[in-house]
């Protein structure tokens, strides 16, 4: 089969790795890609928003399937497009990704499911909010409605916070369109863990579970970030909770979906926050997680190829998904000043030696190719990923491979992973 990727991160290079591992693939494309997805796919100069750039390119390559990485395609019809032309593809229409790319329409169907998340209040006005959140106390959390790159959600601790939060959002408009309306929720404390499932629509399967270090410093400080390491499993996720989110988030969510003529096929991610009154869903996304998936695929046993097939063909039922005893790590190297300012073209050495290794694999982020050298072309520039039988096991060898990667201005956490530990008490 030949295959499309949509996309450029180390999402995507998981994903096409996996994918080569596949016995019934036999060419990869990816659009745009990057410098390691150069070294198992052919690379097409072709933004994800390009709807029709894409559609040529599957049309072209004679693309028997795709599969969509980031939520942009997602949210504006990638999905609908490929089906009307009759291209299988990967991922949930546009009506059904609205899950991730509207913060309203997500926590309208949690209150229909009764699904366990915030208490919260949808304002489409900036006086409505404004009144509203005087009735309240702090600390208190403002979501815009759309997609804003992860910077949509400002958490306030007193009402002039949330004033100037309001202002930024619904009068300056700082995300746009995306800030028309805004989700005010209640804070809610605890860990945080991503779980996944694939829906063919109507059958289920959650994969497993992971943790996300969204802040960029050591112990949860600083800037957000769009994640500087995960690891996988988490030790302190129960499968009593992991059923427990299955039974009470995925399996309401999906059959209201399909109830509502919003069939959700693809991944569906909850970002979770396990609270003293049990999990909580912060958030859906639409598709894989990043970098979660640099630290879930690795375990997968499963042909994600077969996966891809059957939940596009509705038969997910037939598939069991198998994964190794392992745990794995990805600890992300960033360039210095991320998410601020930075600077990029940095010459990157010592990929090579880590080529030959079977317990690790080098996720490139934002990479460029430039004569010889790859070169550092983005804040997240790699993600080193590990495996090993235990989750110390694993950190280890990430950063020992991580030290042995060298670029001017490398920046990562040390603590990836560290909370799986603490928390088992290992
Ligand atoms: P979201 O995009 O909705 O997941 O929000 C991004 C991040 O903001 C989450 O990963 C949490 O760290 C934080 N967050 C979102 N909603 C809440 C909440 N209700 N209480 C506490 N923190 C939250
Ligand atoms: N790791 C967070 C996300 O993929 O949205």
């Amino acid at each position: 089969m030949n295959i499309l990727v949509i996309g450029s991160g180390g999402r995507e290079h998981t994903i096409v790795w996996k994918l080569a591992q596949s016995k019934s693939v036999k060419r990869i494309y990816c659009a745009p890609g990057n410098a390691g997805i150069a070294e198992l796919a052919e690379c097409l100069p072709v933004k994800t928003d390009d709807l029709e750039g894409l559609l040529e390119v599957a049309r072209a390559k004679k693309i028997d399937c795709t599969l969509v990485g980031p939520e942009l395609p997602l949210s504006l019809g990638i999905v609908d497009l490929f089906e009307q032309h009759h291209y299988p593809i990967f991922g949930p229409q546009r009506r059904a990704a609205e899950l991730e790319s509207s913060k309203v329409f997500a926590k309208q169907v949690m209150g229909e499911c009764d699904v366990p998340t915030a208490h919260f209040q949808v304002c489409e006005d900036y006086f409505k909010a404004l009144s509203y959140i005087k009735s309240q106390s702090f600390p208190l959390v403002i979501k815009a409605d759309g997609l804003a790159a992860g910077k949509g959600v400002i958490i306030v601790e007193n009402q002039k916070e949330a004033e100037d939060a309001l202002s930024q959002i619904m009068k300056e408009k700082r995300f746009g369109e995306a800030g028309r309306s805004v989700v005010v929720e209640e804070f809610l404390s605890g860990e945080e863990v991503s779980l996944l499932a694939i829906s063919d629509g109507q059958h289920i399967q959650s994969l497993i579970s992971s943790q996300d270090h969204k802040k960029i410093g050591d112990g949860d400080r600083g800037l957000n970030t769009g994640g500087m390491g995960a690891y996988s499993p988490v030790p302190f996720f129960s499968e009593e909770q992991q059923g427990f989110v299955l039974n009470r988030v995925f399996r309401p969510i999906i059959n209201y979906m399909e109830k509502e003529d919003r069939v959700f096929k693809g991944v569906l991610y909850a970002g979770l926050i396990l609270t003293s009154e049990g999990p909580k869903v912060l958030e859906f996304n639409a598709r894989f997680g990043d970098p979660e998936t640099q630290a879930m695929l690795p375990a997968l046993k499963t042909d994600l190829m077969e996966i891809a097939e059957a939940t596009i063909g509705g038969h997910l039922n037939k598939i069991k998904l198998s994964w190794h005893e392992q745990s794995t790590v990805c600890v992300v190297l960033s360039s210095q000043g991320y998410p601020g300012t930075y600077r990029q073209g940095e010459v990157i050495t010592g990929l090579d030696n880590l080529k030959d290794r079977d317990d690790v694999m080098v996720f490139h982020a934002s990479t460029e190719k430039a004569e010889k050298n790859i070169i550092s072309a983005g804040g997240r520039v790699l993600g080193v990923t590990a495996w090993s039988d235990s989750l110390q096991g694993a950190i280890d060898k990430a950063y020992q491979a991580a030290q042995t990667i060298k670029f001017a201005n490398k920046y990562y956490r040390k603590d990836i992973g560290q909370k799986g530990l603490s928390f088992t008490g290992i």
